[in-house]
């Protein structure tokens, strides 16, 4: 059993003398279980026929676009829908430039621009052709596109002359189709991360609010990120301006109790990650009903403390989550202030950010932030928030599996 079995690959071959290669890929493909539609480009047929690689995928070949018994068949979206992967073994220059730039005049290249599995690239050319100012510039795309480029390699070519441009062998280019086809190991997969975000608003009455500056930016980034290393991720945010981050379960709360219950509720989970500015008093006597002006008379707002969600999910006895992370807005002596927090609050980490007016952060795109454990301080370089994110859910998830394995 490999990684190809039970899998379905459509081979688009091009037109090149390299095209003998992909018959042998295609037999240690379905050797390895793995199922091979093959679309051939008009070139392609001029250098193996479509009975060769008919008689090795045991599938009828795909050539032409518009036609009309294929399209009933199996249509050219279908044909890539119905793939796992893409592959283009050999690649010519032709095809990787119709690819760099979304051409779709023949049934190779439009599955190609019809798709959104992942594509594996296989170019093979003349020496001059690949080190070719237009196809490096090809070839750049394609990476940026995230399409996987395996080879060209150096040797002596078909046409004479030696350099790099032979097609990667075929079980080079089955080694990364396997590859492709493995799903990555997220390192928070199976993990659940509960994040607050924004800042919370405390009513005065039905129409009025104490609230603050917070844009909820850093927690949203964080969200983000944890979806991306495979948490379960549960956002609980205040009222912010922001896109919700796909795959993160999002709660959306108002007041620091409600904040407090939503978190609570979400109880167990293995990393808790306090990012909400939250209101530090509410109005006692909040108003049920909207306060008239009165005369000129000033109505009393007689103000209480609100719960610390970090500190009381941070001192519970029963489901503390394995690691929880504060955040400290600080305009002066951040580090000092930090390592305060870190204490009074019982918490593993505090992020600790400078908010002074000068710097930026308060609704900005970047953030500088330190970072305190109880074993000592690190001090980032201004990065982007979704930065800090990334870098944080990786320190954090490392952390996390050293704990796990400790315990
Ligand atoms: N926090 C919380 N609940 C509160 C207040 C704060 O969960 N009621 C969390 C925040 O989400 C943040 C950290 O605690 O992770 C910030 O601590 P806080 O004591 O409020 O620090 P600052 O906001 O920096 O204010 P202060 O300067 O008053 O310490």
């Amino acid at each position: 059993m490999t990684n190809l079995s039970g899998k379905s690959v459509l081979l688009i071959i091009g037109g090149g003398i390299a095209a003998y290669k992909s018959l042998e890929l295609i037999r240690l493909l379905r050797g390895k279980g793995c199922a091979v539609n093959a679309i051939m480009t008009r070139a392609a047929e001029e250098f193996v026929t479509p009975l060769s690689v008919a008689c090795l995928t045991g599938r009828k070949v795909h050539n032409a676009l518009f036609n009309l018994t294929d399209e009933i068949e199996m249509g050219h979206i279908e044909l890539s829908r119905s793939a796992d992967l893409l592959v283009v073994a050999p690649a010519t220059a032709d095809l990787l430039a119709k690819m760099a730039t979304g051409q779709a005049d023949d049934l190779a290249s439009t599955a190609l621009l019809a798709t959104d599995k992942a594509v594996v690239v296989a170019p093979a050319m003349n020496v001059r052709m690949w080190t070719h100012a237009a196809t490096q510039r090809n070839v750049e795309t394609l990476r940026r596109d995230a399409i996987q480029i395996v080879g060209p390699n150096e040797g002596e070519m078909a046409c004479g002359e030696f350099g790099p441009g032979r097609m990667a062998e075929p079980i080079e280019i089955a080694a990364a189709i396997e590859a492709a086809l493995t799903p990555a190991v997220l390192p928070l997969s199976g993990k659940k991360v509960l994040i607050t975000a924004g800042p919370t608003r405390e009513p005065i009455d039905p129409v009025r609010f104490i609230s603050n500056h917070s844009s909820g930016k850093q927690g949203y980034a964080l969200a983000e990120a944890a979806v991306a290393m495979g948490a379960e991720t549960v956002l609980v945010s205040g009222p912010v301006n922001l896109p919700l981050p796909p795959g993160a379960q999002v709660m959306p709360v108002e007041s620091a109790e409600q904040m407090l219950k939503a978190c609570e509720g979400e109880l167990p989970c293995d990393i808790a990650i306090f990012a909400a500015a939250v209101a530090d008093w509410r109005v006692a006597n909040a108003a049920a009903e909207k306060i008239k002006k009165d005369n000129g008379r000033i109505p009393a707002l007689a103000m209480v403390e609100n719960p610390d969600i970090l500190k009381t999910i941070a001192q519970r006895k029963d489901k503390r989550p394995a690691i929880v992370v504060g955040f400290a807005a600080e305009t002066e002596r951040v580090a000092e202030h930090a390592r305060e927090k870190l204490a009074r609050k019982g918490c593993d980490m505090i992020i600790a950010n400078d908010v002074s007016a000068t710097t930026g952060v308060f609704g900005g795109d970047n953030n500088k932030v330190h970072v305190i454990t109880p074993l000592g301080a690190e001090i980032w370089p201004e990065m982007s928030k979704r930065d800090v994110a990334r870098k944080l859910m990786e320190k954090l998830a490392h952390e996390l599996a050293i704990r796990q394995a400790k315990s």
